[in-house]
This record gives C-alpha cells, structure tokens and sequence, in this order.
C-alpha cells in the first residue's frame, strides 16, 4: 500500500482589494506563516474516504455536511477515487479572514495529490482545484484565498473572465505586521452577500468605492516594492475608511484600529471580508506595542513578518 504524503499551505492577509477582488479590482495580498497541514493515508478497499478536522469534525466524503461537501469536491477535482483518510490541521483561526478554509483545501490537495504516484502539481495548479473545496464554504469566492495558500510571498491577484491572473510583487522592505481578533466571526460569504446587495441598491456608490480601491491597490504595489511602510500604512487607513462606507466595519474593528494606530501602527484596517475577523496593523518593525495595546483593550493578536524573497510553503506539494 501507498505511504501517507503531507501537504502544507499558508494563510493570508489582504494588505488591500479585499471584496473589490470579486468583481475584477486586483488585490495586494501576502502569505504568512502560520497556515495548515495534512496528512493523507490510503485506506483498504470498501472503506469510506473520511476527513479529520483537528480533533473536533470528522467527515465522511459525500456526508451531508459544508465539510462533507467540500471533501468531495476536492476528491473529485483531483480525480481521487480508491478510500483516503485525511488528517488536517491548522493555526489560523477559522472564519478570521485570514484564509483558513482555502489553507486547509490546498494543504489536503497536495496532500491528496501526493499519494497519486503522479508528479506534484504547480502551485497554481493545486490552488485551481483547492478552489472547489473554498466554493462549498464560500459560495463566488474571487480565488485569492486559495492563490496566495499556495504560493505563498506577496502576490498582485486579479479575478479574469478568463480565470486568475497574478504576479508576484517584490519586497523593497519587510513588512511587521499585527494582526488581531475581534472575536466577533466573519462570514465571507454572508459578507459578500452584503456587499452584492449593497450594489444593487447603490451600484454608483459601490463603484466609487471600488475605484477607489483600485487606486489604493495600486499605490500600495508601488509602496511595497519601494520598500515604502509610511507610505503603505497611510494607504491601508485609507482602504478602512473605503471598506466601513461599505458597511464591513464594526465597532470592535474601528477600536482595534483606532488603538493600533495611537500604539504607533503606520496604518489599519480590517481584513478579509469583515463584519468581524481580523485587524491588521503595520508597523515600522516591532509590532510588541501594538500587541501589548490590542491585549490592554481585551483583543487578542500575534505579529507576523513577510520578508523579501518570502517563498511559498512546500513548493512541491507533497513530502
Ligand atoms: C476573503 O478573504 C476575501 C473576499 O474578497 C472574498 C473573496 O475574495 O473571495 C471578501
């Protein structure tokens, strides 16, 4: 029988482009390294193929469960067809905005793509079939989630009729980050439900914003090529301002904000879809007041620190 075979991916933090990314603005997003792990075992034959969760959810594929659900699809888009069990873990918090679920899909596909016998699969490869595992959960996820999972670095993402489109962008600096929880879950698909409802009722205020965050995105690329962190941090406060006109804030991300930037942060803002989830703050090159600021007002965070020539986890897939 077959060994078992590991695959590992990262999460992420949108700098800026966060729900613009859907309809077609590009979106500046990094890998960090906190991310997830799995491990595929084949079974004997007439055993059902079953995923682990951590310890807590176990599910069965075609089990009538979103996880159930997605493990199919992931079976199937990567044409997995004698039994596998599945053991996956992670360090992101769930429903954070920090790209769990697309983590988890492009460690398991690697993972899964490891016992084939057949040659690894290019990142974007990999990230292409993670994406029917993220639509159970996510429902029109625009693929940036499951892009940088598998790249990892600093990536420019665009979602294309003719599918995704991404370079990736070269630090001129380190970028120090904080990043907090609300402790409030965020939905992304509840959230990009809103925000196609917002457009229907406002499309011309939805477009500005947009533009807007278009023109954010595109500074920011040159920001961080320039190795320019005030410059950056001015345009992520300005991206808050863009994402709370389309009502993705909440009083805790605005505190979390607020504090982060009168603890010395260059800038902050939400990221992910909001609605709760995660803050991200960055800092000149110690994030410990931020950190030590965010736990005075009873938010949790950690710091993490993308460098130049970031590379992605695991590039091969599967060990
Ligand atoms: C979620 O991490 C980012 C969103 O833009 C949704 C997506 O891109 O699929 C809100």
């Amino acid at each position: 029988m077959a060994r078992s075979s590991t695959g590992r991916a990262c999460g992420k933090v949108i700098l800026l482009g966060e729900h613009a990314v859907v309809y077609g603005v590009p979106a500046l997003a990094v890998g960090i390294d906190r991310g997830a792990e799995a491990v595929a075992t084949p079974v004997e034959p007439g055993l059902p193929s079953e995923l682990r969760l951590g310890e807590g959810v176990r599910a069965a594929a075609g089990s009538d469960s979103d996880v159930g659900h997605a493990f199919s699809a992931l079976l199937e888009a990567l044409d997995v067809r004698d039994p596998v069990h599945v053991a996956a873990t992670t360090d992101l918090p769930a429903a954070a905005g920090l790209g769990c679920s697309a983590a988890l899909g492009v460690a398991i596909a690697r993972a899964l793509r490891g016992i084939s016998g057949t040659a690894p699969l290019a990142p974007a490869a990999i990230a292409a079939r993670a994406l029917a595992w993220e639509r159970v959960f996510h429902g029109n996820p625009s693929g940036v989630d499951t892009t940088v999972a598998a790249h990892g670095g600093c990536l420019l993402y665009t979602r294309t009729d003719a599918g995704p489109v991404f370079e990736p962008v070269p630090l001129g600096a380190p970028l120090t980050l904080a990043v907090g929880h609300t402790g409030e879950p965020s939905a992304t698909r509840v959230m990009v439900d809103a925000v196609a409802r917002l457009r229907e009722r406002k499309p011309d205020i939805v477009a500005k914003s947009f533009d807007g965050i278009a023109a954010l995105v595109k500074n920011a690329r040159l920001a961080v090529e320039a190795g320019d962190v005030v410059g950056l941090g001015r345009l992520l406060d300005l991206g808050q301002m863009l994402l709370s006109g389309l009502m993705l804030s909440t009083e805790k991300i605005e505190t979390m904000c607020r504090v982060a930037r009168e603890a010395g942060a260059l800038g902050a803002k939400l990221t992910g879809a909001g609605g709760g989830g995660c803050v991200l703050a960055l800092v000149e090159d110690d994030a410990s007041g931020v950190l030590e600021a965010w736990s005075a007002a009873g938010f949790r965070g950690f710091a993490t620190v993308v460098n130049p020539g970031a590379v992605v986890v695991n590039p091969g897939g599967a060990s």
